[in-house]
C-alpha cells in the first residue's frame, strides 16, 4: 500500500511492541513477571474516578471547548502554581489527550520541514518520532553514565546551530530515572535564552522523585514563562493513564496555534475525564504521597538486587519508576545485543523488560517497578538464574 512519507517515517512505539509480546505469552497462560509498563500499577484514587462516575450521570457528556472546560484549566494553573511557584493565567493552558499530545501538537506547530530539536539521550521513545512527522530533524546529545545521565548546560551549548528550535527535557527521565538538579536547569534555560529556542519541559513524572530530588519545574522560574513549554500529565502522578487527560503551559500565541491543531484532530479530551481530571487536582494529594512511598521502597530492593548480579551495573535514578541498567559485560555467547537479550529474557524466564535500542542506548535494558514488590522479587530471581545458568553454559 502507497503510504504518505511521514508515517513510514516512524515506527510503533517499541515499549508498546513489548507490552503487546508479553500479553501474548500471558494469553497462552504463562506466568510473565512483567517489568515493561511504564505506568502505575494502583488504581485510579477513589475521588477521582467518583467525579468520573458523577460526570456521566450528571451528563456531562457533550463537546467542551477544544481547550478544556474553563474550571480544568483554571485548576491546572492554580495546581501547578501550588506545587511550582508558577504564574500561568487559563488562556495559557491548554488540555489535551494525555502528555504525548500536547508534546505532539507543540512540535506540529513550532518545526519547519528540516528544524532541528535537540533530545538527551536514552530519550524516551516517542520524542524522535514525533519530531521527525513533524519534518524536523532529531539532534541528539548523550548523557553520560558518569553523570547519572543528567544533562548539562554545556553540552546543551556546544550543538545549537542555526536551526535549531526545540530542546526537549524530561525530567524526571524515562527510562533513566536522571532527574537534572534546578541549579543546572537554569542554567540550561539561560542557553536556551540566549540562543533563542524553546525549552520544552516534559514533567510528566514530576512528583516521583527520591533522595534529595524534590518535585521541580522550570516554569516558576522568574523570566522563564516565555520561552518554555511546560508539558504535564495525570497519567503518572494521579495513576490515571487510561483516562488520557495532559496538558500543555505555554506563552498564549503557542497555545492558540495548539487549539488550531487541536480543533482539527481530537477535538476536546473526553468530557468526563476533564471533569475526574478536575477533582484529582483539587482534592488532596495523599494518594500521590502513598504512591511515592511505596515506589521508593521498590526501588531500594531493585536497585540492590540488580547489583547484586555480577556483570550488571546501575546508576541510581532518582526518579521516575524505572532503573536502567547496564549489560555489557554480560553480553556475547549468543546474546548479541540488548534486544536479543530482551527477547531471550521474555522466551526462557518470562522477564519483560524494554531493550535500551528503544531509547537510543543499547547496552541497557529498563525495568519499570511499578509492578509489586512479590513480583519485583520473582523477577529478580529469575534474572539472577538466567544469568547464573548462562555463566555455566560458557
Ligand atoms: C517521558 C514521558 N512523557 C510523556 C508521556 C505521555 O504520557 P501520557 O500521554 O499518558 O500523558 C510518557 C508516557 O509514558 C512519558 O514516559
Amino acid at each position: 500500500m502507497q503510504l504518505a512519507e511521514r508515517i513510514n517515517a516512524i515506527a510503533v512505539s517499541p515499549t508498546l511492541a513489548v507490552m503487546a509480546e508479553a500479553e501474548r505469552y500471558k494469553a497462552r497462560g504463562i506466568d510473565v513477571v512483567d517489568f515493561g509498563p511504564g505506568e502505575p500499577d494502583f488504581p485510579t484514587p477513589d475521588n477521582i474516578k467518583r467525579a468520573g462516575v458523577a460526570a456521566i450521570e450528571q451528563n456531562f457528556t457533550k463537546y467542551t471547548p477544544t481547550a478544556g472546560i474553563a474550571p480544568l484549566r483554571k485548576a491546572i494553573c492554580e495546581w501547578h502554581a501550588a506545587q511550582f511557584g508558577s504564574k500561568y493565567a487559563p488562556s495559557e493552558c491548554i488540555v489535551s489527550v494525555g502528555g504525548k499530545h500536547a508534546i505532539f501538537n507543540a512540535v506540529n506547530v513550532l518545526i519547519n520541514p528540516g528544524d532541528e530539536v535537540l533530545i538527551p539521550v536514552p530519550y524516551w521513545v516517542s520524542f524522535p518520532d514525533i519530531v521527525k512527522y513533524a519534518g524536523g530533524r532529531p539532534e541528539f546529545i548523550r548523557t553520560e553514565v558518569k553523570d547519572g545521565f543528567r544533562l548539562r548546560a554545556s553540552q546543551v551549548e556546544q550543538v545549537v546551530g542555526p536551526r535549531t528550535r526545540i530542546l526537549i527535557l524530561n525530567s524526571p527521565c524515562n527510562p533513566t530515572g536522571a532527574v537534572v538538579p534546578p541549579d543546572e536547569f537554569v542554567r540550561i534555560l539561560e542557553v536556551c535564552m540566549r540562543r533563542n529556542i524553546w525549552l520544552l519541559s516534559d514533567e510528566c513524572y514530576s512528583h516521583f522523585t527520591y533522595g534529595d530530588a524534590r518535585p521541580f519545574s522550570i516554569a516558576g522560574m522568574a523570566g522563564a514563562k516565555e520561552h518554555v513549554i511546560t508539558i504535564g500529565s495525570l497519567s503518572k502522578t494521579f495513576s490515571m493513564t487510561g483516562w488520557r487527560v495532559g496538558y500543555a503551559l505555554a506563552p498564549e500565541a503557542l497555545v492558540d496555534a495548539m487549539l488550531k491543531l487541536q480543533s482539527q484532530s481530537t477535538s476536546n479530551p473526553t468530557s468526563i475525564a476533564q471533569h475526574a481530571a478536575l477533582a484529582a487536582l483539587k482534592g488532596p494529594m495523599d494518594s500521590v504521597r502513598a504512591m511515592l512511598a511505596e515506589y521508593a521502597k521498590r526501588r531500594e530492593r531493585i536497585l540492590a538486587g540488580m547489583r547484586a548480579i555480577r556483570g550488571i551495573t546501575c546508576a541510581e535514578p532518582q526518579g521516575a519508576f524505572y532503573v536502567f541498567p547496564n549489560f555489557d559485560a554480560l553480553l556475547g555467547n549468543g546474546i548479541q545485543n540488548t534486544t536479543d537479550l530482551a527477547k531471550q529474557l521474555l522466551e526462557r524466564e518470562h522477564i519483560a523488560v524494554v531493550p535500551g535500542e528503544a531509547f537510543g542506548a543499547p547496552g541497557y535494558l529498563r525495568f519499570s517497578y511499578a509492578t509489586s514488590m512479590e513480583r519485583i522479587e520473582e523477577g529478580l530471581k529469575r534474572l539472577g538464574r538466567f544469568f547464573q545458568a548462562a555463566s555455566a553454559a560458557q
